[in-house]
Parts: C-alpha cells; sequence; structure tokens
C-alpha cells in the first residue's frame, strides 16, 4: 500500500513519485492550499493539496485529525524560508495527486500534542497515546536496548530458555499474584516474582550460561519506578566467581550503551560497599552524579544538652549527621521550611540547620536557633569535619540511623537536583558487601537483605549460625544515577550452608520443604558453583530514554493502583466461573 514511511522521505527522493499510509496529525489551510501533516511510526511528512486538482482538493478539505490516509504523489523542496529544521523531512514536501480515506476518526479524547492530559486518559486511551512521537520513540529505544542485551548474551553463549508463569511462590519479597488451579480445589499458583529458583535449577542441570527476558509479578506498593508486572533480564551462570560475573556484567552494560546511546561508560565501573554507601549518602543506591556527603558527628553530640541529638547520639541504634549544601546560605526561610516537610515525609521530626555567614568567626559568624546548645569545640569540630565555608548552609539530622539515613539521603538527591548541583550524566555504581541478615526489631526476627539463596562471605555453615549479624552476602547490585538497575549474586550451592540460612531466617525444615524442597533435593545430585543477576529492563530503558516515568517505556502499564483503565483489569468473573474454581467470595466489608 506504500512506498516508504513518512518519515523517512528525504532529498534522495526528489521528483519521485511516492505513497504514504499515515494518520493525519494536523491539517492546515493556506490560501487555498491544504497543508496535511502526515504522521507514521518513523516521522512526520508535510503534505500539500493544490486547488488545481478539484477531486481530491474536496476530498482533503473535509479530512480532520487522525484519519487514515492513503497519499500519492511527487516529492518537491519546499519553497525558500519555509523548510522546517526541526523536522528530518523538513526540506521536502509531497505534491498530492491520489488520496484515499482509508479510515474517519472521530475527535480523539486528547490532542496528542498536549502537554497536560491527565494519565488515567492516557492509559484509558493508550493506543492513541502511544501514537505520540515521544511514545514510538521510546518503544524502539527499548527495542534496540533488548536487542544489544541479546547480542552481548548470545555472544556469550547464553542459551535463552523460559521458565513457567505458572508456579510456585519464589521468595523475593512482595505479595504473590495467586491463579486458582480448577482441577485441584483449594490449591493455587503463584505468578513468579522472578525465575530466581528455575534459573539456579538450570544451572544444576548443566546448562552453564542462561538468560531470559521475563516478565515478574510483584504485588507491592507502587512507585514512579515500580510496576506490578515488569520485565528483567535474567542471568545467570555456572563455574563463575562473584569478580567474573561483574566484569562480565559492567562489559555488557558499556556495549548495550554505547551501541544504543553511544555514551561511554566508565571502565571499570566504581565499586563501593553497602556500610560506606549508608554513611557517605544514606542510602543503598546513591546518585554518584550529586557531590553532596553525609558528614557523621553522632560522637560529637552525646555530651551536647540539645536533647534532639544527644538522645539518637546516645543510642546505638541512632546518628547525628550533616549535609553541607555549598552557597546554602541564600535559601529563603520558606524554602527551608519546605525541605524540612520534605524530610518529614520519611520519618524526620525537624531539620535543624546552621547558616555560616562567617567560619573564621566562629560562633558569631553563624546563624541557627541551635546554635546556642552547642558549646564552641563542637561547633568548630563541625565546621572542620564538613569543611563548610562562608555561604554554605549546614541541615542536621538526628534519629535512628534509619530515619537518618532515609531523610538526609532523600534530601541530598533533591538538593541535588533543585540546586542544579548534578554533574555528569551517568554514574553506574556497584554495590558490594551487604549484610547477609538484617535484624526486625519489631518482629524479633532476622530477615534475609537480598533473598534466601544468596551465599554468605563465611565459608562455614556453623561461623553463620553463630554470628549472623556479621556477616556479609556475596550480592552486588548495579546502581545507575541513584536507581538499582540490577542485583544478584553468587548462591549458596551446599545443602549445609542452604540449611543453616533457612535456619537463622527462622524457616523450619518442614516450611522450607514445603516452600523450596525441590531446590534443595536439587542440592544434593551435583549443584555446581553458580551466580547470577537479573535488570529491570523497564527501569534501565526509562532512565536510557530520559522518562519520568516506568509507565512512559512500557506499552499497556497499570495505575498506581495496579489496575489498567483501558480493559478495566481487574474485573469481577461470573459465579460460574467461581464454581468451577472452588471458590466463594468472603462479603465486602462495610465502610
Ligand atoms: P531483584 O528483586 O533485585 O532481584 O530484582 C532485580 C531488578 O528488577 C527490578 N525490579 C523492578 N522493576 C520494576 N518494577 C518492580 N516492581 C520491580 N522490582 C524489581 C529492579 C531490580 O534491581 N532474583 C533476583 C535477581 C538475582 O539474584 O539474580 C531478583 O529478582 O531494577
Ligand atoms: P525544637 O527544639 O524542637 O524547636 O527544634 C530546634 C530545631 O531542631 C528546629 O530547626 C527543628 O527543625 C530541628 N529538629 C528537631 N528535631 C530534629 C531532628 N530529629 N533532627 C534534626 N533536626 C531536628
Amino acid at each position: 500500500m506504500r512506498t516508504l514511511y513518512c518519515g523517512n522521505v528525504t532529498k534522495d527522493h526528489l521528483d519521485q513519485e511516492i505513497t504514504l499510509c499515515g494518520w493525519v496529525n494536523r491539517r492546515r489551510d493556506h490560501g487555498g492550499v491544504i497543508f496535511v501533516d502526515l504522521r507514521d511510526r518513523e516521522g512526520i511528512m508535510q503534505v500539500v493539496f493544490d486547488p488545481d486538482r478539484p477531486e481530491i482538493f474536496q476530498v482533503a478539505e473535509h479530512i480532520r485529525n487522525e484519519f487514515v490516509l492513503q497519499v500519492t504523489g511527487k516529492v518537491r523542496l519546499r519553497p525558500e524560508g519555509t523548510e522546517n529544521p526541526d523536522l528530518p523531512t523538513g526540506a521536502v514536501e509531497m505534491l498530492a495527486n491520489e488520496l484515499t480515506v482509508l479510515n474517519q476518526s472521530e475527535t480523539p479524547p486528547f490532542q496528542l500534542d498536549d502537554e497536560d492530559v491527565n494519565e488515567e486518559s492516557r492509559l484509558r486511551y493508550r493506543y492513541i497515546d502511544l501514537r505520540r512521537p515521544e511514545m514510538q520513540q521510546r518503544l524502539q529505544k527499548r527495542v534496540q536496548v533488548v536487542q544489544a542485551f541479546r547480542a552481548y548474551l548470545d555472544r556469550n553463549g547464553f542459551l535463552d530458555v523460559e521458565t513457567p508463569m505458572l508456579t510456585k511462590a519464589t521468595p523475593e519479597g512482595a505479595r504473590d499474584y495467586l491463579v486458582p488451579s480448577r482441577t485441584h480445589p483449594g490449591s493455587f499458583f503463584a505468578l513468579p516474582q522472578s525465575p530466581q529458583l528455575f534459573k539456579q535449577l538450570l544451572m544444576m542441570s548443566g546448562l552453564d550460561r542462561y538468560y531470559q527476558v521475563v516478565r515478574c509479578f510483584r504485588d507491592e506498593d507502587l512507585r514512579a519506578d515500580r510496576q506490578p508486572e515488569f520485565t528483567q533480564l535474567d542471568i545467570e551462570t555456572s563455574f563463575l566467581t562473584q569478580e567474573d560475573i561483574m566484569q562480565m556484567m559492567e562489559e555488557m552494560m558499556r556495549e548495550v550503551f554505547k551501541s544504543t546511546l553511544h555514551v561511554e561508560l566508565p571502565n571499570p565501573f566504581p565499586r563501593m560497599s553497602y556500610a560506606e554507601a549508608m554513611q557517605r549518602f544514606g542510602s543503598d543506591k546513591p546518585d554518584m552524579r550529586i557531590p553532596l556527603e553525609l558528614v557523621d558527628i553522632t560522637d560529637l553530640m552525646a555530651a551536647v544538652e540539645f536533647k534532639v541529638f544527644s538522645g539518637p547520639a546516645k543510642d546505638k541504634n541512632g546518628r547525628v549527621a550533616v549535609l553541607r549544601l555549598p552557597a546554602g546560605g541564600e535559601l529563603t526561610r520558606k524554602e527551608i521550611d519546605d525541605y524540612t516537610s520534605f524530610v518529614g515525609n520519611y520519618g524526620a521530626k525537624g531539620l535543624a540547620y546552621i547558616k555560616c555567614n562567617d567560619v573564621a568567626q566562629g560562633r558569631d559568624g553563624l546563624q541557627s536557633p541551635i546554635l546556642k546548645f552547642l558549646p564552641d569545640d563542637v561547633i568548630q569540630q563541625i565546621i572542620a569535619r564538613t569543611e563548610a565555608i562562608n555561604g554554605d548552609l549546614l541541615f542536621f539530622g538526628a534519629d535512628k540511623a534509619t530515619v537518618v539515613n532515609d531523610a538526609l539521603g532523600a534530601l541530598r538527591v533533591k538538593l541535588g537536583l533543585d540546586r542544579g548541583l548534578v554533574e555528569s550524566e551517568w554514574q553506574p555504581l556497584w554495590v558490594i558487601d551487604f549484610p547477609m541478615f538484617e535484624w526486625d526489631e519489631k518482629e524479633k526476627r532476622w530477615n534475609a537483605l537480598h533473598h534466601p539463596f544468596t551465599a554468605p562471605n563465611f565459608e562455614q555453615a556453623q561461623q553463620l549460625i553463630d554470628n549472623p549479624g556479621e556477616s556479609l552476602s556475596k550480592a552486588y547490585d548495579m546502581v545507575l544515577n541513584g536507581t538499582e538497575i540490577g542485583g544478584g549474586s553468587v548462591r549458596i550451592h551446599q545443602q549445609d550452608m542452604q540449611r543453616a540460612v533457612f535456619d537463622v531466617l527462622n524457616i523450619s525444615p518442614h516450611e522450607a520443604e514445603n516452600k523450596f524442597g525441590f531446590l534443595l533435593t536439587a542440592l544434593k545430585f551435583g549443584c555446581p558453583p553458580h551466580g547470577g543477576i537479573a535488570f529491570g529492563l523497564d527501569r534501565l530503558v526509562m532512565l536510557m530514554t530520559g522518562s519520568t516515568s516506568i509507565r512512559d517505556v512500557m506499552a499497556f502499564p497499570k495505575t498506581q493502583t495496579a489496575m489498567c483503565p483501558l480493559t478495566d483489569a481487574p474485573a469481577e468473573v461470573s459465579e460460574q466461573q467461581l464454581k468451577e474454581l472452588s471458590l466463594r467470595l468472603r462479603a465486602k466489608a462495610k465502610d
């Protein structure tokens, strides 16, 4: 029906007769001539209808936005002065001599170039939203990225193997999406939170190197970078060390960035321990583009009179830290108040600050409501440690370490973005040496920081049982610009170590058998040392395309409340279907 895409017409086609198919992006009537911007996947081409051809001119007078046209005509140069340098096809236009309206369109629910369309409408009419050139470009970029990953992995001997969607719960920390079984009344499949257990089994099968571009399902609170179903680039290898895996994965990432974005990522990627990341940046996924750091002053505060600071300083789980904002002295009262409510979202009870007008003068050169609580030598040490200079502002956080880290960690990023301090475009980072377990004070139990199949750095199972809090894991996260784009680990390949981990996590042998007995059995039959990683493909493409939401790089995403306005899923089902599944619904709780 056509000879080429609208977006691909160039001066090379001058004087040629071509046929285009596409959607009417815009029609303009100009002094008796009609201009139509015809749009397809590849771009926009200007088509001219001249009154000299009354048969088609009359038809052209009635076309509206989003009509689907087939037009044949000759390519010519645009008259001088009317070229559009913003369009790849902007030097040329097509003079139409045949026109077929392939389909009409009602007035669309929103204009494609309207910036203020609410997300609900965009998702309800997603097929129209996806016509927008930026959406087309994002989906195309996503394809390129996946192809580049596949090219690397195929070349390096990785086998693409599919794993089941109807399966058993995988412990990745979220709630499961469940699917009732008709043939086994009262039993449920879980949709995979990841292919974790299956990819490990494939290593036990001797596949050696596996990958899959795979859908994962997690019923968790949604955010801008989370979706209930999302795609992982999932990878597992045998007989490679942690070092081997990390090197290979960053090599892959460098190659993908180079071939799809022409970006050179650093070689090697910098690495940082979890402990250092928390200490310096209050986050296990620090955004290294931002040159601000948390400075610890817990030790200076134990003896001060100010209870807000001395309390946390004396608490073994407490922390007092400072964030220095260069030239922050110019912040207004209102801006400081706004940052105070911002940290409130992370549980901080306040945001004390000191304005540094003239640090050489000590106390007299500073300005703050908390100065009166701090002795001179403490003030001096704060200035020395933070290396504050005139014009700076110091923000303080004092609370449980987790609260201080969350609050100042988030403030650091916000200040970096608000104040234009972002230093470079791409900053990857490996975060390593995670603790194996995290103590849950409320539940009085250990939780796995990664998943329970991650190997500890202890060689002996007994060491782990004796000192769970001291063991680090062989886990690694790949962080890019403050977003965790991937995480993985070397796995446990010995039964006794796996049992020890379940022991620490208080998973009884019975429960372990019940949940992942198949994995434990498999460990008995010759399991090779193995390890891998999974990348969040949507998140990565979100970053690579400069999108602010993960939903902008998925064709049909869910809303923040995990539903789909396009199909109205999830939806009620018939009584008959419930009956077949041996299900009966509980009465809805009354308001
Ligand atoms: P993890 O749980 O860290 O590891 O997931 C890997 C990566 O997947 C992305 N991701 C998500 N993306 C969008 N929406 C979500 N709800 C979501 N949850 C996670 C993140 C994350 O880094 N089986 C292990 C991997 C392994 O050990 O090999 C796993 O799933 O970018
Ligand atoms: P207050 O004595 O409560 O008026 O607090 C004095 C200053 O300390 C104010 O600027 C508060 O915002 C700040 N502040 C209060 N609690 C904390 C906290 N936990 N961490 C940091 N600053 C705080």
